[in-house]
């Protein structure tokens, strides 16, 4: 695949972030399953766009974007996009430039592929949605192409300590709190079928109070999901369960729970909550993720966490490292989590795809020595380092 950016611009009037266009353009051609094929981007003033619109098009005037197709095969043609107008129609909107051009970028690219809204309404509506649905996909790409791994804590044993006694200390919701003050970027729960820790109030407050991105783990199960549709977290994680087990053991294998999943998964899609499947680093499950319709997939570290052996850990980490890539490569945004502390946390934050790390027992139990503040901001540390 090779991508060619050609700017006729003048650069004291507009500095484009190459990187951060090239890194989401390349994932738009994964996406579309154009990788082997060459694109040129050419970004032009307004005056060489209106002789463009005027020689191809026959009208007056400069336009946003032009696509013209390749007519070789391993080459899908050449998308030309006035800055100028680009500018304009970003202040109109209210919206970053490199924003705008990401859009007129995934407008000529559907182009190419041969959409056209000009055609029809219908046409016009399908063209929106794709356009909608990569937006969203390549969004959080940041400059260079790498995403910085986000903390979200888990403040599930914060309730366990309150279940041992049955009171209201300590309160969970304030412990969430604490944690966005110390600087994490999304506070996660899981409300257990058996209401172990966290209780309905502790979601329901929390959805009130997070300030972040609240991100609910919970069964694939009628009475749960009810729950999440009436409270609207901002994230749902489907987990397996099991009454008996002390905490999530595995992967959810959405392949043998497939019709409960894929159900859940369409009335989160339809109510407009996003949802992530936690999995074991198996590709198997990533196509199954992609199928039943998620937009997340965290994937579960535990095992390469509990690794005792160097070379068990070695290869429970190239598990992790190559399902993260297989699942970006699909079009999935990726967290991870189960069993990080303060040692193991690095290298998996380290992995180019990963969106948020979801971390719970290592800092709460580092808390009740350190102080909840500084567990959290040790932690960040560790990212920032791997980063
Ligand atoms: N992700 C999921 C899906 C989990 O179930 C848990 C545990 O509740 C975590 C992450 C956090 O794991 P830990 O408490 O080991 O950091």
């Amino acid at each position: 695949m090779s991508i060619n950016f050609i700017s006729e611009i003048n650069p004291q009037q507009f500095k484009l972030n190459e990187s951060l266009l090239r890194a989401r353009l390349n994932r738009l051609l994964r996406l579309l399953e154009q990788n082997g094929r060459t694109v040129s981007v050419v970004f032009l003033d307004d005056k060489e766009m209106a002789r463009y619109n005027q020689t191809y098009r026959h009208k007056e005037g400069p336009t946003n974007v032009l696509s013209f197709p390749a007519d070789v095969a391993d080459e899908l043609g050449d998308i030309l996009i006035s800055v100028d107008t680009a500018w304009r129609e970003a202040v109109e909107k209210g919206i970053p430039l490199h924003q705008h051009l990401t859009w007129l970028i995934i407008h000529g690219l559907l182009h190419l592929l041969g959409y056209d809204h000009e055609l029809s309404e219908a046409e016009a509506e399908r063209m929106q949605d794709k356009e909608a649905a990569l937006y969203q996909a390549v969004q959080h790409i940041h400059s260079g192409g790498r995403i910085m791994p986000q903390l979200a804590i888990n403040v599930d044993h914060i309730a366990t300590i309150r279940e041992a006694r049955g009171g209201a200390e300590p309160d969970p919701v304030l412990a969430a709190g604490i944690c966005e003050l110390a600087g994490a970027r999304g506070i996660v729960v899981h409300l257990r079928e058996d209401r172990r820790h966290i209780q309905d109030r502790d979601v329901r407050v929390l959805r009130q109070t997070v300030k972040t991105r609240l991100n609910l783990e919970m069964a694939a199960v009628k009475e749960i999901v009810e729950i999440a549709l009436d409270v609207r977290p901002d994230l749902i994680t489907l987990v397996p369960e099991k009454r008996k087990e002390l905490t999530t053991e595995g992967g959810l294998d959405i392949l043998a729970n497939e019709k409960k999943i894929r159900k859940t998964v369409g009335k989160m899609t339809e109510a407009g909550i996003p949802v992530s499947i936690f999995i074991d680093p198996d590709e198997e499950q990533i196509k199954a993720a992609m199928d039943v319709g998620a937009t997340y997939v965290e994937l579960h570290t535990g095992r390469y966490a509990d690794a005792k052996e160097h070379e068990e850990q070695e290869r429970e980490f190239r598990l992790i490292e190559q399902a993260a890539e297989a699942a970006y490569a699909a079009g999935l945004r990726i967290n991870a989590g189960h069993g990080l502390n303060y040692l193991n946390v690095g290298r998996v934050a380290g992995l180019s795809v990963i969106e948020e790390l979801s971390i719970g027992h290592a800092v709460i139990a580092r808390a009740a020595f350190v102080g909840l503040d500084q567990a959290v901001r040790e932690m960040q540390n560790c990212i920032d380092l791997a980063g």
